[in-house]
């Protein structure tokens, strides 16, 4: 008899410290999942922002060769903002910048994954997260195409020929053209380690 209200406690005890840690995890996860997003917030917000700037201010040419300069140094400067343990960065199959091609086999898995998503017409999560291992998480945000990338995206119709010039001249193996409104273009990625 005593046994058995042994048995019982320890069985509600169990479960208990189950329960606790499932939701620890769960808000663990959240936790990771807002992190990672006003970290690619910041680091989308900046780049976006420098670009539209640049375009009105002195047209795609220009901005073209300031994308060019400037995209390695403001990605550099945003992470270094970050607290400890996060970084951001873009990544893509068909890639302009040889450094924006994915490090790693689970990136090249995610991005191919998303691709045949968007292409059989189906609509993306917002954030992806990935258990990379206990405490490293991958936390994707794909990136489309909008109408403003298509000067420097698009195909020979819709980009701009001068501004391409400079581009394939920076970016002799470019493969980030060809783009229309609409397409997947690629991801930010933060990792996230605790
Ligand atoms: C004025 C030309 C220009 C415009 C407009 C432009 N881009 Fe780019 N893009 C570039 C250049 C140059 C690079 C390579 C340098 C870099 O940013 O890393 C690049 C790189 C990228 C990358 C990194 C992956 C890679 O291929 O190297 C992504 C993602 C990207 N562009 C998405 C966009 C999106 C989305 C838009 C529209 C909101 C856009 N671009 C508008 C010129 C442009």
């Amino acid at each position: 008899m005593k046994n058995l209200y042994f048995k019982k406690r320890l069985l509600i005890a169990t479960l208990a410290t189950a329960m606790f840690s499932l939701s620890l995890q769960a808000s663990s996860n959240k936790e990771i999942k807002m992190e990672a997003k006003a970290a690619i917030m910041k680091l989308g917000k900046t780049l976006k922002s420098e670009v539209v700037k640049n375009m009105k201010a002195n047209g795609p040419v220009s901005t073209a060769y300031f994308c060019y300069k400037n995209a390695k140094k403001l990605t550099k400067k945003v992470n270094a903002t970050y607290k400890k343990g996060i970084s951001v960065k873009r990544i893509s199959l068909r890639n302009r910048d040889k450094n924006n091609y994915p490090s790693s086999k689970d990136e090249i898995a995610m991005l191919k994954k998303l691709s045949a998503q968007a292409k059989a017409g189906k609509k993306l999560p917002k954030l992806i997260v990935e258990k990379i291992s206990d405490n490293h998480y991958k936390v994707y945000k794909p990136i489309f195409v909008g109408k403003k990338c298509i000067v420097c995206h698009g195909d020979a119709k819709h980009r701009s020929k001068e501004a391409y010039k400079i581009i394939k001249e920076k970016y002799p193996n470019d493969k980030a053209i060809g783009y229309k409104v609409g397409d997947f273009r690629g991801a930010f990625v933060a990792n996230i380690i605790k």
